[in-house]
């Protein structure tokens, strides 16, 4: 695989961070994964944009300007032939030489690292027709969830709580209410409205959820912005996911509890299907 650090197309065995990197020590950086569908990127332009909003939120300056960072993603998906599967960037504070809590001075260089991973058929994951099964666990992450950065330890864990039980994937919940999923946006729906949590510093802003938002509200359907309790999820008809890598994922049980018919909801498949169409 060819993979791109600091200006270089390089093969990753010979790609190289310096282990003063910040993204390394303090975990001080952030990143963007974007899908690839038939060769083409899927809204890159929105993932560009909360990336220069995590920046800032980072006070971070840009590795590079938009057409720069499209160029890049789109030599890596020509270099290692995507068809199907994600680019994944990275911009990290850099490696000023010494750990210091402090940011360093301005004339540190960012690290900008980017590589693709291959998904053949992505699009069509049999485990789209089956769905996902969730557990809920509390949300422990920090409080500023709206910038997108590396520090993904809970998230990781909540993975592992959710493999261990069994499941998926696992849905966290703070004050009683669904935050998100460990690395999607979280759904149901109820009497054919679409509830999914309003955007604040709790949760992600999901690239994926704005289309998905905006094609449910152009099909004619309801939506309301809102917190819902794991409760409340377990006794919709249906419920789902939305992220880049799955788009959008059923989800058909949540802490062992069938939601609706325990299968695919309706909903949710027609989302799949018109967010998958509009990306193709
Ligand atoms: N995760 N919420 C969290 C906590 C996420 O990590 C993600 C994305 C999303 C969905 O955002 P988007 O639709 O822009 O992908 C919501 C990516 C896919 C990841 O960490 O791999």
């Amino acid at each position: 695989r060819t993979v791109y650090v600091n200006g270089q197309y390089l093969p990753e065995q010979e790609a190289t961070v310096s282990i003063f990197d910040r993204g390394f020590l303090f975990a001080d950086g952030v990143y963007e994964v974007t899908s690839v569908l038939g060769g083409k990127l899927v809204d890159f332009d929105g993932h560009v944009a909360r990336l220069e909003r995590s920046l800032g939120e980072m006070e971070m300056a840009a590795p590079a300007d938009r057409d720069e960072l499209l160029e890049i993603h789109r030599e890596l998906v020509r270099l290692n032939e995507i068809e199907d599967g994600m680019v994944y960037l990275q911009v990290t504070r850099g490696a000023p030489g010494d750990r210091d809590f402090a940011y360093p001075a301005e004339e540190t260089d960012p690290t900008l690292v980017l590589f693709t991973q291959s998904k053949p058929g992505l699009a069509k994951s049999p485990v789209a027709k089956k769905g996902i099964r969730v557990v809920t666990i509390p949300d422990e992450r920090w409080g500023r969830r709206d910038i997108k950065t590396v520090q993904l330890l809970y998230p990781s864990m909540g993975k592992m709580m959710a493999l261990k039980a069994g499941c998926d994937d696992a849905w966290m919940v703070e004050d009683g209410q669904v935050t998100e999923g460990t690395s999607n946006n979280a759904y149901i729906v109820k009497d054919g409205v679409i509830i999914t949590r309003h955007l604040s510093n709790e949760i992600l802003s999901g690239i994926t959820r704005a289309a998905v938002l905006r094609f449910a509200r152009e099909a004619q359907m309801r939506v309301e912005e809102r917190g819902f309790t794991p409760e409340e999820a377990k006794a919709a008809d249906e419920a789902f996911v939305t992220s880049a890598t799955t788009f959008v994922m059923p989800v058909v049980e949540i802490d062992g509890v069938a939601v609706g018919d325990g299968r695919p909801g309706s909903v949710a498949t027609r989302l799949r299907e018109i967010y998958l169409e509009e990306s193709l």
